[in-house]
């Protein structure tokens, strides 16, 4: 007699598309993929999620540009990137090879350099992540995703070039995450990624000097955690498929992070202290589906449960 056991399905939607589990590697963590295609096949991941890409190649901010914290990193790196148009011919072939979803990070100075680069990917990515969330460029970046009327306009601007679903990165650094999110909803959005980095700042006090040469930074990380999974909780209730990020390092933040309310989880900060993480990420999902005799983890999705009144 044979048992009819199902494999445990670790598909995912997110916006549209079939991502083959929910393990992401998040934007600026992961680069073009190149180094970590050394540890393991990146074509296990749901998503490879490439570093901020901008119309013209930048150089990034001074160093110093990366600070310890506890329990997490500051950076300031500056959108350092060599540009769209080198992405396109030299990155994007490589990343290509592998069975993996690509979600390209865009970011701009203005929504007009959003619509730009969201023509020039066409329909050669998966997904496009329009970046407005930025702590660390003097124009464009975080600017855009504090104000609902900005975040709005750059969303449509994107959204009316782009020839794949547009996921929009809001920052937490804002009063009320839902009002953004709610704005580039109405604007068009395909769906959401959060959260990118918190303002942060240190002090070496030996020089008085503070650590980072930009002064300040954005934080990410452990640390991070708990206000990621507050601020995906408090979007839950816009009915818009959510890319989860900021602090996850095991199997059980990212459940956490479904249960908020995330489709798909990030995996960040996490791989500068191990690169292995995703792929540990990904066994242990496997574990809890098991463990708790689950079919599809799709149905963790926004299952946490409420308080009794
Ligand atoms: C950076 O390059 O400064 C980080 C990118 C970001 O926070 O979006």
């Amino acid at each position: 007699m044979s048992e009819n056991v199902h494999a445990p399905d670790l598909s995912v939607n997110l916006a549209g598309v079939t991502l083959k589990n929910p393990v992401v590697a998040v934007s600026g963590t992961f680069g073009f993929g190149r180094e970590y295609g050394e540890y393991y096949d990146i074509g296990r991941l749901g998503a490879v999620c490439v570093k901020g890409i901008t119309l013209l190649p930048r150089g990034g901010n001074p160093p110093p540009r990366v600070a310890e914290t506890p329990m997490g990193m500051l950076n300031s790196v500056g959108l350092q990137n060599p540009g769209i148009d080198a992405f396109l011919s030299d990155e994007l072939p490589f990343l290509r090879r592998f069975d993996t979803a690509v979600i390209a990070n865009i970011s701009g100075n203005t929504p007009e350099e959003y619509a730009r680069m969201a023509e020039k990917l066409g329909d050669m990515v998966d997904l496009i992540e329009v970046n407005i969330s930025c702590p660390n460029v003097k124009a464009g970046g975080m600017l855009f995703g504090t104000d609902p009327a900005l975040a709005a306009e750059v969303t449509r601007a994107a959204k009316r070039a782009a020839g794949r679903p547009v996921l929009v990165k809001l920052t937490p650094n804002v009063t009320d995450i839902a009002h953004i999110a709610l704005a580039v909803k109405d604007a068009g959005a395909d769906g959401i990624s959060l959260i990118n980095t918190l303002g942060g700042m240190r002090i070496d006090t030996e020089t008085r000097r503070p650590i980072l040469r930009m002064n300040t930074g954005g934080l990410s990380g452990p640390a991070v955690l708990p206000v990621a999974i507050r601020c995906v909780y408090q979007v839950r209730g816009l009915g818009l498929p959510v890319l989860g990020m900021g602090g996850v390092s095991t199997a059980s933040d990212a459940v956490e992070m479904m249960l908020a309310g995330a489709h798909a989880v990030g995996i960040g900060s996490a791989m500068f202290a191990d690169p292995y993480a995703p792929m540990k990420v990904l066994q242990g999902l496997g574990e809890f589906m098991a463990s708790h005799h689950l079919t599809r983890i799709s149905e963790l999705t926004g299952g946490v449960l409420p308080w009794e009144a």
